[in-house]
């Protein structure tokens, strides 16, 4: 069963977005060249409970952190630690928080110092084709539409789409359906207005190819190319969708 959220619900999970959009922000300052990614989510944590919300991810199957911090081929996952960002890295902030039981996902890939043309196309091409999948996106919309336009874009671009990890449904819990993957899977399931998912390509440089690293969280890409990953909440409505997270 997928949810169709109340007015109540939207108005939360609106307020939720908000709050994702203002830690986001926050994050985005701190990230420098010579900074852990533990850093970054001491304050992803701090400003969360400033807030009055929860960090939804930390403790969620025992993942040990309040954000997933994937740098270069690390695709999803990465768990914050004493790495130093260095210029030339791309670094994914994938966050999760949630503001009176409503959650709000999402991610941004952001460049440090001086990246090679490719990579910076991977980073603008990955949230282009997020973009990509919201043109075909409104009241009856197949969810394999959705995943078609995406992987359209990513491949008229040459770039890898991921398929073992996919978007999905949120709301009172961070994971509901449907599965939204960023390929078409034939799923003919149909979103509605006042369904709330959250989209997340995550394409890579090379080959889709991915695998589990040791830490049995971090998924990193088979040829070792760099990744990128951008998300939104989605609220889907009558003639198209609202964005809860910003841009
Ligand atoms: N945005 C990620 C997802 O939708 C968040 C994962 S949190 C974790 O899967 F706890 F599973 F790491
Ligand atoms: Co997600």
């Amino acid at each position: 069963m997928i949810s169709i959220k109340s007015a109540r619900e939207i108005a939360l999970m609106r307020k939720a977005g908000e709050y994702h959009q203002i830690v986001m922000q926050r994050i985005a300052q701190e990230i420098k060249v010579g900074v852990t990614t533990k850093h970054l989510d001491d304050v992803a944590y701090q400003e969360i409970k400033r807030l009055g919300c929860i960090p939804s991810c930390l403790g969620y199957e025992g993942y040990p952190a309040t954000l997933c911090v994937s740098v270069n081929d690390e695709v999803v996952h990465g768990i914050p630690g004493n790495r130093k960002i260095k210029n030339g890295d791309i670094v994914s902030v994938d966050l999760v928080l949630a503001y009176q039981g409503y959650h709000a996902d999402g991610t941004r890939t952001f460049i440090v110092g001086e990246v090679p043309e490719d990579v910076k196309e991977l980073v603008e091409n990955t949230k282009k084709a997020f973009y990509a999948g919201l043109k075909v996106l409104k009241n009856g919309t197949r969810i394999c539409e959705l995943g078609r336009a995406i992987e359209e874009y990513a491949h008229d671009h040459n770039l890898g789409v991921v398929e073992e990890l996919v978007g999905h449904g949120i709301g009172s819990a961070m994971h509901e359906e449907p599965d939204v993957p960023n390929y078409d899977d034939g799923s003919n399931i149909r979103l509605k207005t006042g369904m709330v998912i959250a989209i997340e390509p995550m394409l890579n440089l090379g080959s889709k190819e991915v695998y589990l690293d040791d830490n049995d969280w971090t998924v990193k890409t088979e040829d070792g190319k760099p990744s990128a990953h951008y998300e939104n909440t989605v609220l889907i409505t009558d003639d198209g969708y609202e964005i809860l997270t910003g841009d």
